[in-house]
């Protein structure tokens, strides 16, 4: 994989599932690193290796133009150590586009740690504070949060060696429900786009996975009128989303296929492939899930098919953009307007799509790009090197 090249790369948001491996037979020599770096445009990549806890951990600083790097700590079963590292550098890349776009002060990064992370209480103990440590070790260069195979119960245990972490009880907490608030105002501002009103009373809401983000989001549309089809392989939360909002179930085999007006994916990362974009009977798809689209290209797929498709670090960055009160300080209204900014940067990348006649999702990097280019030219682009406080 080319890290560098918007045409090889999978798509520049976080990636949540396995179902979007990273590709395998990376070079892992020192001077492939550098090479690797260099393409990618990283600043920094530290490997920390702790055998007494069984901790083996790459964080990738991926750029700190903007602020701290932010990004998750992923725990994940690799193949090898090479595939760990371009999913580290992969995901931390896609942070920054995320962050820049978000207008969030934070820079890209992201820890993979090579799992799986021991079951046992004391091992996991062992093994979280080993991460802290590691954490702290960059200084405050790079903040992290739970992501994928972590909880937050994993970083509170990290906390206890490292400042530098957020989503904590103690802060703001469980990111769903801003994620969930983001993904409606990206919808609202794409049915603008494609309908000429933000209004979505009557239209035919189809969801793929009912979970954290899922079943806020449902709620949210249901309040605003409208109406829900909905697939999750968990029975009792289709169940809950029939009864408690009305919501028609079908098959997690058959939401894909659906007949509606927006299509949100909230389940899995990779799902819009050559096959599945083929199969989607929607206008819109905008949804919380990372890396919808299992390559770039599904994007170009989705326009040729005349289906809007709001790229997935626009809709979801509700989430980080918490990371503002909890990280750089922001009171809870600037994290609000920030919040509520989702919808104007989905008209803007919208809008450079069509101007620019791309798909959305290349004019979201774009748009990041810009912003970060924005950045150096004002000759601010000094990576950070004093710790955050
Ligand atoms: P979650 O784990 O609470 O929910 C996922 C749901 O999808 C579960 O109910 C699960 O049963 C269901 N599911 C799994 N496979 C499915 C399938 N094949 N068909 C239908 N449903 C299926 O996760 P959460 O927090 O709701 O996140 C959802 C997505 O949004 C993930 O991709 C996540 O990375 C992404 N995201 C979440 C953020 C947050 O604040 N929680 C922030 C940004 C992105």
């Amino acid at each position: 994989m080319d890290v560098s090249s918007a045409n090889e790369r999978t798509t520049a948001g976080e990636p949540t599932t396995s179902s979007e491996p990273a590709s395998a037979g990376e070079p892992t020599t020192s001077t492939d690193l550098a090479t690797l770096m260099e393409r990618g445009g990283h600043e920094q990549v530290t490997v920390v290796r702790d055998p007494s806890a069984g901790y083996l951990g790459i964080m990738a600083v991926h750029s700190t133009i903007l602020g701290p790097a932010v990004g998750g700590t992923r725990v994940w079963r690799y193949g090898s150590f090479d595939e760990a590292l371009a999913d580290a550098l992969r995901l931390s890349r896609g942070m920054t586009f995320k962050n820049a776009l978000a207008g969030l002060p934070f820079g890209g990064g992201k820890a993979v740690l090579l799992g799986p992370a021991p079951e046992g209480r004391a091992e996991r103990e062992a093994f979280f504070r080993a991460h802290g440590r590691a954490v702290q070790g960059l200084g405050g260069r790079f903040v992290t949060a739970e992501d994928v195979g972590t909880s937050p119960a994993d970083m509170e245990i990290a906390a206890r060696e490292t400042r530098h972490v957020a989503g904590l009880e103690r802060g703001m907490g469980d990111p769903s429900p801003y994620t969930a608030r983001g993904v409606l105002r990206a919808m609202e501002a794409a049915a603008v786009e494609r309908w000429g009103s933000a209004h979505l009373a009557g239209r035919r809401l189809a969801i793929q996975g009912l979970g954290n983000v899922g079943m806020q989001l449902a709620r949210l549309l249901r309040e605003r009128g409208a109406r829900l089809v909905v697939a999750d392989v968990a029975k009792e939360r289709v169940e809950a989303a029939r009864h408690e909002l009305g919501a028609e179930a079908v098959a997690p085999g058959e939401i894909l296929g659906v007949e509606a007006d927006i299509l949100a994916p909230c389940a899995l990362g990779g799902i819009l492939d050559a096959d599945t974009v083929e199969g989607l009977r929607v206008e819109v798809v905008c949804g919380g899930a990372n890396n919808q689209l299992r390559r770039l290209e599904n994007g170009d797929r989705l326009s040729a098919r005349g289906i809007l498709y709001v790229p997935d670090y626009v809709a979801n960055a509700g989430g980080v953009i918490t990371g503002g009160v909890d990280i750089a300080g922001w009171s809870l209204d600037r994290m609000e307007a920030a919040l509520e900014g989702i919808f104007d940067t989905t008209r803007a990348v919208l809008a450079a799509a069509r101007e620019w006649g791309v798909a959305p999702q290349r004019a979201a990097d774009r748009l990041a790009e810009e912003r970060l280019a924005e950045v150096r030219l004002a000759g601010m682009d000094t990576p950070l090197r004093h710790p955050v406080a």
